[in-house]
C-alpha cells in the first residue's frame, strides 16, 4: 500500500469492502480489494489519458511479481501477487437495478457511489490510500463496527437483493455481528414469494454454499430460522432435528481441512431433511454430482421415487469412522445405473440389486473409487 501511495500521490486509489472491516477488527484476510476512481471523475486531476486499472495492475505484477487478467468490459483486473496475496482491482462504479431482485447494471461512477451502492455500514467502509490514510466513512459504518451492527445502506436493500440476508446471516455468524432493527424490518418485504421469484437464484445459492462452507454454518443456520428466513428462502425450517445433525456433523468435520467437503458433507444434511431435495437443487441449480452423490448415499429404496423411505444419513454418519463418513461425503464419481446398462445388464430388478450390493460395498470401506466400483459390479454381474 505504501508503494502504491508513493506512486499515486494524486489520489484516487481506495481499499475497500471487508479487508477495510476485518482490518479494523484486528483481523487479517486472504485478499485487497482496491476501487480505483475512473477516469471520467478523475479527469481534471489527470493531463494524460492513460488506463489506471491496466497501468496499477502491471505495476504491481512489476514490483511484486506474480500475474494478473484484466476484464475490460467489467472494469476489473484480478491480480495474484508473487508472494500468494490476491488484489481485486475495480474501477468505481455505479449499480442500478432494472427491476427489484434483477441483477444490476453498472457504469462508472466516484468512490461515494460505489460505496453507496453496498450491503452493510460495515461493508461501505473505504481507506484511501493518498494523499494520506483516511478512512471513508459516509454510513457511520465505524460505529456499527463498534456495536457489532449490521445495517442496510437503504430500506430496499434486502428487496433489491435478497442474498444480502445471507451475507448478513453468515457474517453474523462469523464475526458475532447482530441485524439493526432497520435490518430485520426490512427481512418480511424481501422474502415475499414474488420479490424471491425475481432474486437471482445464482446469488442465493452462491451465498448459501459459502455460508455452509464457514466453520460457523451450524450458527449461521440457526440465524435464518430465527429469522423467519429458512422457510420462505430455501423451503425447510431448521428444525431442532436439523440442528442436532449439523453439531452431530462437526467432529467429523474437524479431521478434514477441506472445505469443499465440509460444503458438501453440510448440503447433503439439509438435503436429507428436506421435503423435496430434487425441486432445491433444481431451483438453485446445484450442480448435479450432489443429487446424484445423495442417490448413491443412500441404499437404493424400494421405491426409488421416495427419498425419504431411504437409510438416514446422520445415523449412517454417526457409526463410521470419521475419514469413512467424509469419503463418503465428497463428491465424486459414482456407479451408476447407466454404467450397469452399458456392462450388458438388462434393464430390470437386477440394476437395483447390483447397485445396492455396490452402495453397501461403499459403506464397508471395500470400494474405494469408481474404478473400484465398477470392478465390483463387473463381478458380481459376471457372477450372475
Ligand atoms: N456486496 C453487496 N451485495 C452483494 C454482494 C456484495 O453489496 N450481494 C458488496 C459488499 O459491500 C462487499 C463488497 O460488495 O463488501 C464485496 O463483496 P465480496 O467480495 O463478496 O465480500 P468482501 O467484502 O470482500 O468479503 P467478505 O466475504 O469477508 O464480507
Amino acid at each position: 500500500l505504501e508503494r502504491i501511495q508513493q506512486a499515486y500521490p494524486e489520489g484516487g486509489i481506495y481499499v475497500v469492502g471487508g479487508t477495510v472491516r476485518d482490518a479494523l477488527l484486528g483481523m487479517g484476510g486472504p485478499d485487497l480489494d482496491l476501487v480505483l476512481e475512473p477516469l471520467t471523475v478523475f479527469a481534471s486531476q489527470s493531463n494524460h489519458r492513460r488506463n489506471r486499472l491496466d497501468e496499477l495492475a502491471r505495476q504491481l505484477v512489476g514490483w511484486f511479481g506474480g500475474s494478473f487478467g484484466l476484464h475490460v468490459a467489467f472494469g476489473t483486473a484480478r491480480v495474484k501477487l508473487g508472494f500468494g496475496l490476491e488484489v481485486d482491482l475495480a474501477e468505481a462504479r455505479e449499480e442500478y437495478y432494472p427491476h427489484p431482485g434483477a441483477l444490476p447494471q453498472v457504469r462508472p461512477s466516484s468512490i461515494a457511489r460505489d460505496l453507496e451502492r453496498r450491503d452493510f455500514t460495515v461493508n461501505a467502509l473505504a481507506l484511501r490510500l493518498s494523499p494520506r490514510l483516511e478512512i471513508v466513512d459516509l454510513f457511520d459504518g465505524l460505529a456499527d463496527l463498534e456495536a457489532r451492527l449490521l445495517r442496510p445502506l437503504h430500506p430496499l436493500s434486502f428487496v433489491e437483493d435478497p442474498s444480502r440476508i445471507l451475507r448478513g446471516v453468515r457474517l453474523a455468524a462469523r464475526l458475532g455481528f447482530r441485524f439493526a432493527p432497520e435490518a430485520l424490518a426490512q427481512i418480511p418485504s424481501a422474502v415475499q414469494p414474488e420479490v424471491l421469484a425475481q432474486a437471482s437464484k445464482s446469488r442465493l445459492r452462491d451465498e448459501l454454499l459459502l455460508t455452509l462452507g464457514e466453520a460457523s454454518a451450524t450458527r449461521a443456520l440457526g440465524l435464518l430460522a430465527e429469522l423467519g428466513v429458512a422457510e420462505p428462502m430455501f423451503g425447510m425450517g431448521a428444525s431442532p432435528q436439523v440442528r442436532e445433525a449439523f453439531a452431530a456433523l462437526e467432529p467429523i468435520l474437524q479431521t478434514t481441512s477441506d472445505p469443499e467437503a465440509a460444503v458438501a458433507a453440510r448440503l447433503y444434511l439439509l438435503l436429507h431433511f428436506h421435503p423435496d431435495p430434487e425441486g432445491f437443487l433444481t431451483r438453485y441449480n446445484l450442480p448435479r454430482r450432489y443429487a446424484e452423490g445423495l442417490r448413491h448415499l443412500r441404499f437404493p429404496p424400494e421405491d426409488p421415487d421416495d427419498i425419504r423411505k431411504f437409510v438416514g444419513l446422520p445415523e449412517a454418519f454417526r457409526a463410521l469412522h470419521p475419514e469413512r463418513a467424509l469419503w463418503l461425503l465428497t463428491p465424486r464419481r459414482m456407479l451408476m445405473g447407466r454404467d450397469l446398462l452399458e456392462m450388458g445388464l438388462p434393464s430390470g430388478p437386477k440394476i437395483g440389486e447390483v447397485l445396492r450390493k455396490v452402495a453397501e460395498a461403499r459403506l464397508r470401506g471395500e470400494v474405494l473409487s469408481y474404478e473400484d466400483e465398477l470392478e465390483f459390479a463387473r463381478k458380481l454381474v459376471s457372477d450372475a
